[in-house]
């Protein structure tokens, strides 16, 4: 179904949070009501993108220091933004990203102590100062994502597992930068509390159809 603009949603929270499943289930939702939509992640999502994604993310990786992980995050972000968001914002699609920048403020700004300034620049710089329309961030409890997000790793097939070896005090520094995320930047970020998988989908669901109409039920049935 065509739209007036394209729409960017991002999803974002600590590792095991559970984002991956809520994208799942509202591209899901979004498709049904006959819409166009990307969904997609970073790191990766594009062919590049997974290839430094594989860096990124490999437990081998261990050396890698903190400015050139966030070169690399935003090495990644350019790529994707340019051959993937972009140009399915320009055909009108809806576009829903598992992590932006807002997951290099949190994890490389404030866990790797880099700081917000260099994470703002470097996106103002290398992405077009492109933010998403909706940003949902999934809060949970800090203990049970970390177990989640390691136990997922271990089923696992590739090695994905260089941010999960951190420790609990790297990934209260993550929580605390998402927090301040939320409070500087209220109009786009809303907070999802922790609850059912159901829950969660439907608090989702209510906030898109509030802040996009267009995506509405009732507009998917009316166009
Ligand atoms: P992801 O695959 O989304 O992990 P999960 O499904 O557990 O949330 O992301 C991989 C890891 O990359 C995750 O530990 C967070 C980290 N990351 C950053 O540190 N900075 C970034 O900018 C991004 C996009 C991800």
């Amino acid at each position: 179904m065509p739209l007036s603009r394209g729409i960017f949603i991002t999803f974002e929270g600590l590792d095991g949070c559970g984002k991956t499943t809520q994208i799942e289930r509202l591209a899901a939702t979004l498709i049904a009501r006959g819409f166009d939509v990307l969904a997609t992640r970073e790191p990766g999502g594009s062919a590049i993108g997974e290839r430094i994604r594989a860096i990124l993310l490999d437990s081998r990786t261990a050396g890698l220091s903190p400015s050139a992980e966030l070169a690399l995050m935003f090495a990644d972000r350019a790529q994707h933004v340019d051959e993937v968001i972009l140009p399915a914002l320009r055909a009108r699609r809806v576009v829903l990203c598992d992590r932006y920048t807002d997951s290099t403020e949190a994890y490389q700004g404030s866990g790797r102590e880099l700081g917000s300034q260099i994470v703002l620049e470097l996106h103002r710089e290398l992405c077009h100062d492109l933010w998403p329309n909706l940003t949902l961030l999934l809060d949970s409890d800090l203990d049970a994502s970390i177990a989640r997000a390691r136990n997922r790793n271990q089923n696992a097939t590739a090695d994905e597992e260089r941010f999960e070896n951190e420790g609990a005090s790297f990934f209260r520094r993550v929580q605390r930068g998402f927090e301040e995320i939320a409070q500087r930047d209220t109009h786009r970020v809303k907070r999802i509390s922790p609850g059912s998988i159901q829950s969660i989908q439907t608090e989702i669901l209510k906030i898109v159809d509030v802040a996009f109409p267009e995506l509405s039920k009732h507009a998917a049935v009316s166009q």
